[in-house]
């Protein structure tokens, strides 16, 4: 960045010619300097008593790059070093003789490094003309793989957010630069403070450099390196040209570079050392990291926008277009200079189509040659069959090749004689070698039909894309290969399955990293070692099947049964009883201090539990937490009185307490596991940290939103955990809507629910929370008559079996509501807001059908591969009999196959605002017509 202030470097040698005093000054100026700065003052070289003086630039200041003010010179115009390196600018004093006195300011423009940003075509970035979810140049996004201690192999896939609102504690700061090649320079300092822990424990791990590189046939690298605070890192830099390390006062920098293409998606795998951890605080569990793995796809900035966060402002000019990147100019003939505002006396000649790639044999091109700046007194055109055109006087002249063959190919250049005898020409070299689109062979007449993506080449017939082989692309490569041409060797393990398009393995049960070589950690065992080994007393466990191997004495399935000889069944009966004694003795001493070692730190200790199992699941909401948070909602266990059941599932239960507070006793909800297993703890802490999040972050005076079921506490230090909400009295919104007769005019009540609840999901856009279970089951009604999305997490298999179905290929070990689910959450379990305005949609389904359960094509219960099926064909849920048109448009909407094509919330909220009136207004018809 150009430093403000005065800029320039004044030498000034006076060459005081007699009385009358011919002054020369001169002035360094360096290219970059903004308009509007100092480059020097000719008051200070023209002395004393020349206060009223008057001075003008009277020549010299080509493309008036300069302007005076007070006798003070500034930059009018940005300089380009390349273009106009000095200029002699002539000034015209005048004093009271009112004679004006000239003086000479050479003006030397002087070169900077990098400066002006360089176009450079490889990566000419797309501009993005419609309304994206985010405001980025790059989608950049990030694939983990990890295997911790307790919860088995992760995979994380997400876009890296860089916009994140600021928090309170945090202090994230972003920078990026691009000059002339294609390397996207980007600085972060974490401020956040589980990303400064994360990355401390990277640094901590000496893992502060990574290299991650392109496909093989692809030199691409994308290196990221960590730094501390004072700039120190361990690694060694191979390439220090590419960081980018500007000031910034952080606990870390990290620094990442990499290789961009403007017009595709690059793909990068990073080298892992063989064991490298990640630890989310000093209790957590650590996670090994087995993959990493980035994407980064330019999507462009809005019209006049450059820069990673597209918030720089382009200032081409003159039509030149802005390079996404670095804000370069890429001039229209005719023009030059950083901003293309300084006129270029040229000949060019421009061809149509204009890319090369898109001229083909057998088509054909317009070339185009212009003047500019000059007056063309003849032109002359010679082809590369020797011929020549001449025109007299002509300014400009298009020649047109139609069916283009081998013989047309060669130089074209147009030569012109302007008027003054100057002799400027330009070239073209036409290169045409490919077939149009769908055409081979030596005269492109032959039809070439290439499956599965291939594309035809004139000689070769279908190049097919990786994973197919065959004439026409029909094959699949054979088990074992993989890649482009089928020419690479899977390198998986263990009998994996290795995807044919890029050989990523896909583990069997017990194995895993990149090649599936690595057993499962101790303690884990099969596919993805997802599941726990129950083997006891220091047994060991199988990877693949779990089963266990004990340590003598121990024996039995899980080495828990002591193993005995004959004599001891004979022991008496009372000397047995003695020894379970003991045991018992031995074990509850074991157990306190156990407990009492626990109870010490059981705060962080919770806290940063719940963290990690949250950053599995949504970076976003552990983000939203500041630290404290699970204690400032701690309640006293004492000040809570159970009632009766309310809601009964397999895993969860609700009753009706009553909570005693300062001021009063209040009625509440208390949630809470009924079984202390893995997805119950899971499902508890999501809806623990989400409605905390929405009440530390509400905007409501008191927290939280009048549409989301108010938070009163929890309870995590005493067993049974659970949560107290507010109690609503009448119901779930699901059993409502049964329960209500089917009269026509009764849906405008339920369009108002509906209204209401696309403002929860407004304040949760708002949070970057997403729900991910949407549904008229989720919904309470309050005895006011408020509708309140509640059940964040835990309650889902309160309700029928058939609603959630699990997800069958164990990934997960979730119970899904897959019909309530958006296409992409189907396809990837990622839940995001917009995946919720897909469930939205079925909500209001489930309101214009009065509860009853969303079905397919009539089928109660579809798998997942055959629902995604139906939904990629288009298929959606059929519109509910008497469901107005405008209220099943906007469902419709809702469930747009691409998620940024849906409604926000607000829209959603001001279209169904909309329907209730209309639907009102009817219900008065109706009435009135029926009295
Ligand atoms: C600037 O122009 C004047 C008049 O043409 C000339 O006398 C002077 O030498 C020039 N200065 C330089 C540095 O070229
Ligand atoms: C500048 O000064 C010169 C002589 O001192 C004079 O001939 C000329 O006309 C002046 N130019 C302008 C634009 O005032
Ligand atoms: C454009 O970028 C590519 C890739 O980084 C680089 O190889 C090339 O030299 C650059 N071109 C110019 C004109 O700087
Ligand atoms: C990191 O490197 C330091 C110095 O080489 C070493 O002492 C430390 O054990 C390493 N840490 C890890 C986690 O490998
Ligand atoms: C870009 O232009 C807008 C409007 O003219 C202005 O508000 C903003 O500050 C400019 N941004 C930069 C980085 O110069
Ligand atoms: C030579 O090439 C030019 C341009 O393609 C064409 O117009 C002209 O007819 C050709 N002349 C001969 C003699 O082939």
């Amino acid at each position: 960045m150009p430093p403000n202030g005065v800029l320039f470097v004044l030498v000034i040698y006076l060459v005081t010619d007699c009385t009358l005093g011919t002054l020369q000054l001169s002035a360094n100026v360096p290219e970059n300097a903004q308009v509007g700065e100092i480059v020097t003052s000719v008051r200070s070289a023209i002395g004393e008593g020349w206060e009223e003086v008057r001075c003008e630039i009277v020549a010299g200041n080509r493309n008036i790059r300069f302007l005076v003010t007070d006798c003070v010179i500034h930059v009018a115009r940005p300089l380009d070093y390349g273009v106009e390196p000095s200029y002699n600018l002539t000034v015209n004093v005048t004093g009271y003789s009112g004679n004006p006195e000239q003086l000479y300011v050479d003006v030397q423009v002087q070169n900077v490094g990098g400066y002006p940003p360089v176009y450079n075509d490889t990566c000419e970035m797309p501009v993005r003309t419609e309304k994206g979810k985010s405001n980025l140049s790059f989608d950049i996004k990030l694939t983990m793989e990890a295997v911790g201690e307790e919860a088995g192999v992760v995979s994380v896939s997400k876009n890296v957010d860089f916009r994140r609102k600021p928090k309170p504690f945090s202090f994230s700061e972003f920078y990026v630069t691009g000059n002339s090649d294609c390397v996207l320079k980007a600085t972060w300092g974490p401020g956040h403070y589980a990303d400064i822990r994360t990355v401390e424990s990277l640094w901590q791990g000496n893992l502060t450099c990574l290299y991650c590189y392109g496909p093989p046939d692809d030199a691409s690298v994308l290196v990221v390196v960590i730094f501390d605070g004072r700039r120190h890192t361990k690694c060694d830099i191979v390439h220090y040209d590419r960081l980018f390390l500007p000031a910034i006062d952080s606990h870390f920098i990290v620094t990442l570079s990499a290789d961009v293409s403007g017009n595709k998606r690059q793909h990068f795998r990073c080298e892992l050392p063989e064991k490298i951890s990640v630890v989310a605080g000093k209790d957590a569990t650590q996670f090994e990291v087995n993959l990493l793995e980035f994407d980064v796809e330019p999507v462009g900035c809005p019209p006049n926008k450059y820069g990673l966060l597209c918030d720089q402002n382009c200032t081409c000019e003159n039509g030149a277009r802005c390079h996404g990147l670095n804000g370069a100019c890429k001039c229209q003939p005719g023009w030059q200079g950083v901003v293309c505002d300084i006129p270029h006396s040229t000949v060019v000649i421009i061809a149509t189509p204009s890319d090369s790639r898109q001229i083909y044999i057998s088509g054909s091109v317009t070339l185009h040659c212009r003047v500019f700046h000059l007056a063309a007194d003849r032109m002359m055109w010679t082809f590369p069959n020797k011929t020549e055109k001449w025109l007299q006087g002509a300014q400009e002249d298009r020649v047109r090749i139609h069916n283009i063959q081998s013989e047309h190919n060669g130089t074209y250049t147009c030569t012109v004689l302007t008027g003054d005898g100057a002799v400027v020409n330009a070239s073209y070299e036409l290169q045409a070698v490919a077939c149009p689109p769908g055409k081979t062979g030596e005269s492109c007449e032959e039809e070439c039909v290439c499956s599965h993506g291939g594309s035809c080449d004139r000689w070769a017939g279908c190049v097919c894309p990786p994973g197919w082989t065959g004439t026409t692309c029909q094959t699949s490569c054979q088990v074992g290969s993989y890649g482009q041409g089928c020419s690479r060797r899977c390198r998986c393990q263990h009998d994996a399955t290795c995807s044919p398009t890029d050989g990523r393995c896909n583990c069997t049960e017990g194995w895993f990293g990149s090649n599936c070589s690595r057993p499962c950690p101790a303690g884990l065992y099969g596919r993805k070692c997802r599941h726990a080994c129950a083997c006891k007393n220091s047994a060991t466990c199988h990877n693949v099947d779990g089963t266990c191997t004990c340590v003598s004495p121990w024996t039995g399935k899980f080495c828990d049964v002591i193993e005995t000889d004959t004599d001891s069944n004979t022991f008496p009966l009372s000397l047995q009883i003695v020894i379970l004694i003991v045991a018992a003795l031995v074990l509850l001493i074991l157990y306190k201090r156990q407990m009492a070692k626990h109870g010490a730190q059981e705060e962080p200790l919770e806290e940063t539990r719940v963290l990690l199992e949250l950053r599995n699941m949504e970076d976003d909401l552990a983000q939203s937490l500041q630290p404290g948070w699970l204690n400032r909602w701690e309640r006293n266990a004492d000040d809570l009185t159970l009632d009766e059941l309310v809601g009964l599932g397999a895993s969860a239960q609700i009753r009706r307490g009553r909570l005693r507070t300062a001021d009063a006793d209040v009625t509440v909800a208390v949630k809470s596991v009924r079984i202390e297993d893995r997805r119950c703890y899971r499902a508890f802490c999501r809806e623990v940290a989400a409605l905390i999040a929405v009440h530390e972050n509400g905007e409501e005076e008191n927290g939280g939103h009048p549409n989301i079921v108010k938070l009163f506490g929890v309870v995590t230090t005493s067993t049974p955990k659970c949560i107290l909400l507010e109690f609503a009295a009448k119901g779930e919104l699901l059993l409502i809507l049964k329960q209500q007769p089917r009269l026509n005019g009764s849906l405008g009540r339920f369009a108002r629910y509906a209204v209401q609840i696309s403002r929860a999901l407004e304040e949760l856009r708002r949070l970057r929370i997403a729900h991910g279970d949407v549904a008229a089951r989720n919904v309470l009604v309050s005895c006011d008559d408020v509708a309140k999305l509640a059940d964040f997490g835990l309650a889902h298999d309160v309700y029928a079996e058939t609603t959630y179905v699990s997800s069958g290929n164990d990934d997960v070990d979730e119970l899904l509501p897959l019909k309530w689910m958006a296409l992409e959450s189907l396809e990837s379990r990622e839940f995001t807001c917009e995946s919720d305005t897909w469930s939205f949609g079925v909500l209001l389904w489930e309101i214009a059908a009065f509860g009853e359960e969303p079905s397919y094509q009539r089928q109660r219960q579809l798998s997942c591969p055959k629902l995604v099926g139906l939904l990629r064909q288009g298929v959606r849920l059929d519109r509910p009999p008497g469901c107005p048109d405008k209220l099943y448009d906007v469902m419709k909407s809702c469930w747009r196959e691409e998620p940024s094509a849906r409604p926000e919330p607000a829209e959603l909220e001001q279209r169904l605002a909309e329907c209730g009136q209309e639907m009102d207004a009817l219900l008065v018809v109706e009435k009135e017509t029926s009295v």
